[in-house]
């Protein structure tokens, strides 16, 4: 049947920031759609109550303490991964700065290159290198519309009117960039490597950085009239892992409720 395409069971959904927001959200539903799913994150102390949500859920997530920056604690989560389970790689941790450009010294555009964009390289790098080993994985990477489009100012409150979060959006470019170099240089070695990109979500990642009236012109811009919730994005990632997508490679997927149309 077609439907058994989607299904999950029997792979390893290994899920980067997967401890709350997006990476949470999707985890949740990788599991239910039959994944074994490890959440990797730096957040130790949020790992019990984001335990209990995904039971709640119906949901088993595992979850490790690992920072995505850190090449050795890749390289040795990667390696509790050679059992020879099918394995998926959501590459979803990132950050946001929170200084006007002006203000936006080295040290603050490092830091958010180095999770959204280092990170994700030695991710892919570590879990890839099993995948190309086992002939067979997908890894989907969490980039955004903000990688393609430039943020409208006005809708920030943070940026004192000026360019709203550069590194954010340099490190988002690069994503879509590193998608498609990986997605083409692993294409015959089975591993397929796609990217989605969520338009605008109320995480804690968002939440400060957008005022009241910033979110009634949000919504008032999109076309669906709402933000979106991060079990939205758990149907592209539950299709991305599946067998549903398996000619698709090297595609950045767009959740944004139409934000990127006009
Ligand atoms: N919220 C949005 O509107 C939005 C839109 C587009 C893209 N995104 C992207 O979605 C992804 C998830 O964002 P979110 O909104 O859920 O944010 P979030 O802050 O709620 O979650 C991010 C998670 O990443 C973890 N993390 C940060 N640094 C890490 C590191 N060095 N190692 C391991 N884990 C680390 C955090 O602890 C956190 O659990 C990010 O890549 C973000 O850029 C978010």
């Amino acid at each position: 049947m077609t439907v058994e395409r989607f299904d999950l069971s029997g792979r390893r959904v290994v899920v980067t920031g997967g401890a709350r927001g997006l990476g949470l959200g999707m985890g949740i539903g990788m599991a239910q759609a039959g994944a074994e799913v490890w959440a990797l994150d730096i957040l130790e102390d949020r790992f019990e109550a984001a335990r209990e949500e995904a039971a709640e859920a119906g949901a088993a997530v595992e979850f490790f303490g690992c920072d995505v920056t850190d090449p050795g604690q890749v390289s040795e989560a990667a390696a509790r991964c050679e059992d020879g389970a099918p394995l998926v790689l959501l590459n979803n941790a990132g950050i946001g700065e929170r200084n006007p450009m002006e203000r936006l010294y080295y040290e603050e555009w490092s830091k958010v290159l180095d999770v959204n964009l280092h990170g994700m390289f030695l991710c892919a790098r570590a879990f890839g290198a099993v995948m190309v080993r086992q002939g067979k994985g997908s890894i989907i990477n969490v980039a955004s519309v903000y990688g393609f489009l430039g943020p409208d100012s006005r809708l920030y409150t943070f940026n004192e009117g000026g360019p709203s979060s550069p590194a954010y959006c340099a490190s988002k470019g690069g994503v879509l960039a590193l998608t498609r170099s990986l997605a083409a240089g692993w294409a015959r070695q089975g591993v397929r490597v796609n990217s989605i990109s969520p338009g605008m979500f109320v995480t804690d990642q968002t939440a400060d950085i957008i005022d009241e009236a910033g979110r009634a012109a949000i919504i008032g811009r999109t076309p669906m009239a709402r933000f979106g919730r991060p079990d939205d994005l758990a149907g592209a990632a539950i299709f991305l892992a599946s067998d549903a997508s398996s000619f698709i490679t090297g595609h950045n997927l767009v959740i944004d409720g139409g934000w990127s149309i006009w």
